[in-house]
């Protein structure tokens, strides 16, 4: 008779607390698909409830295919960072110095220049709560301050309290509003910037 595996094939698979903690580094290119995965499975996490599935589909659609999501990775303006547990990706940070990004509307409230736009922040649930998402967003403060920006900014759902609550206790203020469209649904955001100066 076989004897069962020690180990399970999925231990991989194992919950925060029982496994070791992902490991936080900037992605590369070959990290496209996984990362294009990881973006379209927690995009909607972010979205109010009022957007609707087809909305959400076509953003995935249009702003987080593969095709997209690999041109983040070699964008001399973009630096993403990745929470890596082995094989699998649990989290992400996009960072952009591009001010073509930037809504026109969105320059006069900024109040530090030169500035970068911290234009994703997203965690598996798993690893809500972790820590991960606190080691993602201090990589890309450091990548802001190490490539001279003075303040770095977001736009982030009104009704996201969680999101916001985490951006308040890394120092970041509300400072105004912004559109996002999502799908041809256009939603108004919290501004939220902070001083890299500020530890
Ligand atoms: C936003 C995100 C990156 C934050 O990471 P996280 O690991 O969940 O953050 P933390 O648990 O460290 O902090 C969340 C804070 O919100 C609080 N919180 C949790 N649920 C809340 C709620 N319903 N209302 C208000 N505050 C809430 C937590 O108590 C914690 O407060 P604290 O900072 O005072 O301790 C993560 O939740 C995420 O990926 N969310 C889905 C995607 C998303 O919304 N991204 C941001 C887009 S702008």
């Amino acid at each position: 008779m076989v004897s069962p595996p020690a180990v399970s094939p999925l231990s991989w698979l194992q919950p925060p607390g029982r496994s070791a903690p992902p490991r936080v580094e900037r992605a590369g290119p070959d990290d496209a698909s996984a990362l294009a995965a990881l973006a379209a499975a927690t995009f909607p996490l972010a979205c109010p409830p009022e957007t609707q599935p087809d909305e959400i589909l076509y953003h995935i659609t249009h702003q987080l295919n593969p095709i997209r999501v690999a041109s983040w990775l070699t964008d001399p303006l973009v630096v993403v960072h990745v929470g890596r547990l082995g094989q699998i990706l649990v989290g992400y940070s996009r960072l952009s110095f591009d001010p073509a990004e930037t809504d026109p509307a969105i320059w006069p409230q900024l109040k530090r220049r030169p500035t970068c736009q911290l234009s994703k922040c997203y965690v598996q649930p798993d690893w809500q709560g972790s820590g991960l998402a606190d080691q993602l967003l201090a990589e890309s403060l450091a990548a802001g301050r190490q490539r001279g920006a003075k303040g770095i900014w977001l736009g982030a759902n009104p009704a996201n309290l969680r999101a916001r609550a985490f951006y308040g206790r890394h120092g970041f203020h509300d400072i105004g509003w912004r559109h996002f469209e999502v799908g041809g649904h256009l939603f108004t955001d919290c501004l939220m910037e902070r001083d890299l100066a500020e530890p």
